[in-house]
């Protein structure tokens, strides 16, 4: 484990782990359920590959595959190869041929109450339209596509349209800044961006396109800019306009021809390309390609979420722009030809109910949300919820980081009306679909453990030499055979070794997620929390490192530390410690220079990534050897007694960090 370590604190997990509440599944939920015997588990793991293609078998391929899995450049896997199929028509033709396509594919409704439906149909059409856009402006296949753009219906239609041709979409999310923007811009050398004059949040406008048009100024490889008009008349701030560069999209789609023909994609060609945050500043485009992760992502559903396409309404409330909104709110629901919600804004706008407006409205049946979210809805109040009807609900997932047992409850009795099994899964961005999580129909739940690797995986938790613990014991969390979602890489240069040296090489041939976990004494899986240096905040990933280098980019900066703290509502929030360098110190207005480096921090990466804490201070702990003492500063800054200060090179500079922090808190 690295010193930046951030594993739950020793007495949280005595907390998780004396959870000896367990819920079986409720009978009339498991009479419905798309699986109820436990024999599945034998008869996945007895033959994982033969389980895989049964899945694979559900997708509609141009071109059947040969081979299942192919690892002989591993931990680089092939899954379905010889296959061809395309993702689009997977997710739109193939449910409008058999008659679904006046089925809603998604219910839209915008922050500011405007709301739409659209069919199965619609979608088809917008998505065949757009293709031809993409077309029209030069896309070919294995082109990159980026995307900036509010939860509105263009964005899956333009994911859809970048499948259809063979074009891999990189979608960053709306809250990051220009810079965030323009770094993943050029990673990719994308050619087209695709964008919206602006979107709503919590009432305000996000200003997308200024933020494309400052990005823009340091992205050689983008030929256009395509905008869809979100705010039109009601937009507040001017628009900046690039004649020749930048296109408005309607205009383009009332120019497009309304057909376009799939094309045929291997099933490892590249779908999508999706930046993450690891434990080093720049961040890793993590490669998603077409067969494999497709099958995933549908095994999933169905088992996982017990997804019925003809009768539920289901609602992921993630954002696109992260991977649960790309698995879980496009490919997934679409590949199954499900009926969705897909809402803009916040869920506190323009009251604290208004998710619960939400599912009464649309008779929600599968609701999808993070910890962050659920700890929200208990501080906001239970009276919120119980104003509304909620019993259409029958299943309700947690995802992003640990679900504490309390957050758990809650859900189940306020939200759940004890009716309802919860899902805990856990997954990344690099496992592409859910890897460990009860089914629903089956598992026994215990409030806080994501329970055990669904069907067809192979999780372990291993000590440092890679050996399994057993149960009662804790350590890494590993995934041991290839899965058909699994990342196939880094894009970039180097991004091979960049790949193979991230998650391959603790271990030979385990892959290593930088998560901690224990097992409980009957095997159930608790997750702990990372152990790199990689924080959650609010169920976002972002690394310490990446924090740190924006911090020292400022000029006043001499040097930073920044680590994640537990927080009640957030889960993890940031904080830092910066040494001032020299020039200037005496009588700097702090309060100035803090309330700078905050607005920096939100220039460079973005305003999620803003320090809850940020500390002043004339030294940061070292070892003699000179390594910042990370573990120590979590300490400090969660304001627990410190362990030991033995290797410490002065002791004195924590005494000073402890006093200041404690007079930043009173
Ligand atoms: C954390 C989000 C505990 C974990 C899908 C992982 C979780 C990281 C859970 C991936 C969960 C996600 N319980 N921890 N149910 N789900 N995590 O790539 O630390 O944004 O490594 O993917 O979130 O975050 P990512």
């Amino acid at each position: 484990m690295s010193e930046g370590t951030a594993v739950t604190s020793g007495d949280a997990i005595e907390n998780l782990l004396s959870e000896a509440r367990t819920f079986a599944p409720p009978a009339e939920f498991v009479a419905q359920a798309n699986f109820s015997d436990e024999a599945i588990f034998a008869e996945a793991a007895a033959d994982p590959e033969a389980w895989w293609a049964r899945w694979a078998a559900r997708l509609d391929w141009m071109t059947p595959f040969e081979t299942v899995l192919d690892n002989s450049d591993a931990p680089f896997a092939k899954w379905f190869t010889g296959g061809e199929l395309n993702v689009s028509q997977n997710c739109l033709d193939r449910h409008v041929a058999k008659g679904h396509g006046s089925r809603v594919a998604y219910h839209w409704e915008g922050e500011d109450g405007e709301r739409r439906s659209y069919t199965y149909d619609d979608l088809l059409d917008l998505t065949e339209r757009f293709a031809n856009v993409l077309l029209g402006l030069g896309v070919q296949k294995g082109d990159r596509v980026a995307i900036f753009m509010p939860m509105i219906i263009e964005l899956p239609a333009a994911m859809l349209a970048c499948t259809r041709i063979g074009a891999a979409h990189s979608i960053v999310f709306g809250g990051f800044a220009s810079s965030a923007l323009a770094e993943r811009i050029n990673d990719a050398d994308c050619k087209v961006v695709i964008t919206a004059d602006g979107g709503w949040r919590r009432g305000k406008q996000v200003r997308l396109k200024e933020l494309t048009d400052e990005a823009l100024l340091s992205t050689p490889t983008i030929e256009h800019c395509v905008v869809v008009q979100r705010l039109g008349d009601q937009l507040d701030h001017p628009l900046g306009w690039v004649e020749g560069r930048d296109k408005w999209w309607h205009e383009l789609m009332a120019d497009a021809a309304p057909h376009a023909d799939p094309t045929p994609m291997a099933s490892e060609d590249l779908l999508y390309l999706l930046y993450t945050s690891g434990t080093t500043a720049k961040p890793k485009g993590l490669m998603h390609t077409t067969g494999g992760y497709l099958t995933g992502i549908v095994a999933s559903m169905e088992m996982v979420f017990d997804a019925k396409p003809l009768t539920d309404v289901y609602w992921c409330a993630a954002d696109i722009g992260w991977v649960t909104g790309h698995s879980y709110i496009v490919y997934g629901p679409l590949a199954l030809g499900m009926t969705s919600v897909l809402y803009e804004g916040a869920p506190d706008w323009p009251a604290q109910d208004r998710n619960w407006e939400i599912v009464e409205r649309y008779g929600v049946t599968i609701l999808y949300t993070a910890p962050t979210a659920i700890r929200a809805f208990i501080k906001w109040g239970d009276h919120l919820p119980a104003a509304h009807d909620l019993s259409s609900l029958r299943l309700l997932g947690s995802v992003g980081e640990p679900i504490n047992p309390e957050a758990w409850m809650w859900y189940h009795r306020v939200i759940g009306g004890e009716r309802c099994p919860i899902v805990d899964t856990w997954w990344q961005t690099e496992t592409g679909h859910h890897m460990i999580a009860p089914m629903p129909g089956i598992t026994h739940t215990k409030p806080g453990s994501a329970t055990h690797a669904i069907p067809g995986i192979d999780a372990a938790v291993v000590d440092e030499a890679g050996e399994p613990v057993p149960n009662g014991h804790g350590g890494l969390l590993v995934i041991r055979q290839p899965w058909p979602g699994m990342a196939r890489g880094i894009w970039g240069e180097g991004g091979r070794e960049r790949y193979q040296h991230t998650y391959w090489s603790k271990w030979p041939h385990l892959y290593f997620a930088g998560d901690g976990a224990k097992l409980d004494s009957d095997g159930y899986l608790w997750l702990l929390g990372r152990v790199d240096d990689v924080m959650n905040v609010s169920g976002h990933r972002i690394s310490t490192m990446e924090v740190e280098s924006a911090l020292v980019e400022h000029e006043s900066v001499a040097e930073a530390a920044v680590v994640g703290m537990l927080d009640e509502l957030t889960g993890e929030a940031i904080a830092a410690f910066v040494t001032l360098n020299d020039e200037g110190s005496d009588g700097r207005d702090e309060a100035a220079v803090r309330a700078a480096l905050l607005e920096h921090v939100a220039e460079r990466i973005g305003k999620f990534a803003r320090p809850r804490l940020l500390v002043f201070t004339q030294g940061l702990p070292k070892t003699r050897s000179g390594k910042i003492m990370r573990r120590l500063l979590k300490d400090i800054a969660e304001g627990r007694a410190i362990g030991d200060t033995q290797t410490l090179q002065d002791a004195a500079v924590v005494e000073q960090l402890q006093a200041t922090v404690n007079a930043l808190r009173a």
